[in-house]
């Protein structure tokens, strides 16, 4: 069985630390540093067995296709700006993304990434997520319920057993700045509106009740009649006076799902954005390929 990478499947993770760097060193330093990584998180999984740890170390594309001499992630290809600007392209080299129930252990592991990579590696991009009231983004409305369940997970976000890159996964990341100023001068049921679900309860509106922009018709989209899945692990982020908004971050055993959403949002589909873009605005934008553990500790 090739082994998935730990942070990809948990659930209900209350903190999360994200950092995205440029490679600058050796190969080699970068290759010592992953394994490294992954010996202090599996001793400090057992350290802190209730904290449910887990991480990911994923790749750009042109990190990723000299370290694997070309082999496997077809589909990666670096981000590039959508909606003329609008989403912007930051793409780094690696990213780092720590989850857990604690954000101590977190912060350990963390620091034991910077002892591990040394000079091979830029921090470039630091966030620390937490998991706000009742699992809401800070707009209020509750963010997860469409998200694959149980044996969906890795289903949808890990790419299967006996394929090539088995256990891999793709991954988009995007920082998001909210104006909630802004988003409070909406009435509920216009911030309804622009998200398609109801703010209490996250009832769906039904698609005849919602506007084509709001943000449920933006991305849940189907395919030859079947639905385009991604599993989300985003979480809010920042500070109450400066900024804030969520660290949205997607894993899928299909770029293309992650992509054709994100087309979906920024108006490269059919001309129409996401009303949601009316508060929050995409400061970051990257695109990374989560190795199997098996083939990361390979490389
Ligand atoms: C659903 C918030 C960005 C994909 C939702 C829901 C909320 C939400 C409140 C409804 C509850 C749920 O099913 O989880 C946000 C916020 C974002 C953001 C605040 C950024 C500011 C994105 C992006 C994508 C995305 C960039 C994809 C590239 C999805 C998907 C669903 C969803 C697939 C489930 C749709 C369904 O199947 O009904 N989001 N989202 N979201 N979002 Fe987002
Ligand atoms: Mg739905």
């Amino acid at each position: 069985m090739t082994q998935v990478q730990s942070g990809i499947l948990l659930e209900h993770c209350r903190f999360a630390i994200f950092m995205e760097a440029t490679v600058q060193g050796e190969f080699a330093d970068l290759r010592q540093g992953c394994k490294q990584f992954c010996q202090t998180l599996t001793e400090l999984q057992q350290q802190f067995p209730d904290a449910h740890l887990g991480a990911v170390i994923a790749f750009g594309y042109d990190v990723w296709h000299d370290l694997s001499s070309g082999q496997g992630a077809k589909e990666l290809k670096p981000f590039t700006p959508l909606g003329k600007g609008l989403a912007p392209a930051t793409q780094r080299d690696l990213l780092i993304h720590i989850q857990s129930l604690r954000h101590d252990v977190n912060f350990s592991l963390a620091q034991a990434a910077l002892a591990a990579f040394g000079n091979a590696i830029k921090i470039e991009e630091e966030t620390h997520g937490f998991r706000w009231v009742e699992e809401r983004d800070l707009s209020g409305f509750i963010d997860g319920t469409e998200n694959p369940q149980g044996d969906q997970r890795p289903e949808v976000a890990v790419i299967a057993e006996g394929e090539e890159d088995a256990g891999g996964s793709y991954v988009l990341v995007q920082r998001y700045e909210h104006n909630l100023r802004q988003w409070q001068r909406f009435t509920t049921e216009q911030q309804e509106q622009i998200i398609g679900r109801t703010k209490h309860d996250s009832e769906e509106l039904p698609s005849d009740q919602r506007p084509e922009t709001s943000h449920v018709s933006r991305v849940d989209l189907k395919e030859d009649g079947k639905g385009l899945k991604i599993l989300r692990q985003s979480l809010p982020y920042g500070t109450a006076s400066g900024k804030h908004g969520l660290y949205f971050i997607a894993y899928c055993a299909r770029l293309h799902n992650i992509e054709k959403q994100l087309l979906s949002m920024f108006g490269e589909l059919d001309g129409k954005r996401d009303a949601m873009l009316r508060f929050s605005r995409a400061v970051t934008g990257s695109y990374y390929f989560a190795p199997s553990l098996t083939r990361l500790l390979s490389l």
